[in-house]
């Protein structure tokens, strides 16, 4: 994959050390907002690539997070510093992350108001391929709705692409929870909860309905030959 830029940057592993300038980066990014908790810096540093780009003084501008999830590469959390973008760091960025990952199929959710984000994955050859919705509330497990609302384990329902657990898209044959349902509703065993038939008003969730309090997300997909 070719790599093009207006502005040399080099890529290294993001290290403990780094705590602090990405922190300060991803602060100037408040459309990580969503999903984006300090203890995460944790976990993208024990798991998955968590790579920086840095500039020829030695400056952190910009970051990304790759998951290696069932088969796939799955983009994260990347940002690049607000003086410096629109100059090729976030393609660079996630080229390379893609072309040092060896994995054939990447993936990645942007939010249908975020247009950079949206042009960044069409730039790169990404192409949609779900469409999800979330809705903040109250926070509670599969469990704890199946029993309020008395739903019972039924079927796989027909039509379901995918769904998203722990903020990454997953098709729906990598799926290994219940569908817990009733007539007009199945939920599925996701963190947060993934509802995919109808919708659950009231709870923190994934969907595939648009409702009222909903944000969009597009999900992209890009296939390589390796
Ligand atoms: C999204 C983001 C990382 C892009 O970083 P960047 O370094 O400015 O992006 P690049 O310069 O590499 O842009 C590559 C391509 O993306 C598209 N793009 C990037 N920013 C754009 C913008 N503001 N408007 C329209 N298209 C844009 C263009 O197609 C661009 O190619 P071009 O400049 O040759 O036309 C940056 O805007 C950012 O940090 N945003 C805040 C965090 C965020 O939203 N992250 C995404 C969460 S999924």
């Amino acid at each position: 994959m070719s790599i093009t830029s207006r502005v040399r940057v080099t890529f290294d592993r993001v290290r403990a050390e780094d705590r602090e300038a990405v922190e300060r980066l991803l602060r100037l990014a408040p459309e990580l907002s969503l999903y984006y908790r300090p203890q995460l810096f944790d976990r993208w540093l024990r798991e998955g690539d968590f790579i920086k780009a840095v500039d020829a003084d030695g400056n952190l501008v910009g970051v990304i997070h790759a998951r290696h999830l069932e088969g796939y590469l799955w983009l994260e959390g990347i940002a690049v510093s607000p003086d410096i973008r629109r100059k090729g760091i976030a393609r660079q960025l996630a080229s390379y992350v893609i072309s040092s990952s060896g994995e054939e199929v990447v993936r990645v959710m942007a939010h249908e108001r975020n247009a950079p984000s949206n042009q960044l994955a069409l730039s790169l050859y990404f192409k949609p391929v779900d469409y999800v919705y979330f809705c903040d509330g109250k926070d509670v497990q599969a469990k704890e709705i199946a029993e309020a609302l008395r739903l019972r384990e039924v079927e796989s329902p027909k039509g379901v692409p995918g769904y998203v657990d722990d903020w990454a898209w997953r098709p729906i044959e990598l799926y290994r929870g219940r569908f817990l349902g009733s007539r007009d509703i199945i939920i599925m065993e996701t963190e947060p909860v993934f509802v995919a038939v109808g919708d659950l008003d009231g709870y923190r969730r994934f969907g595939r309905v648009r409702a009222a309090c909903s944000e969009g997300f597009i999900v992209y997909e890009l296939r390589l030959r390796r």
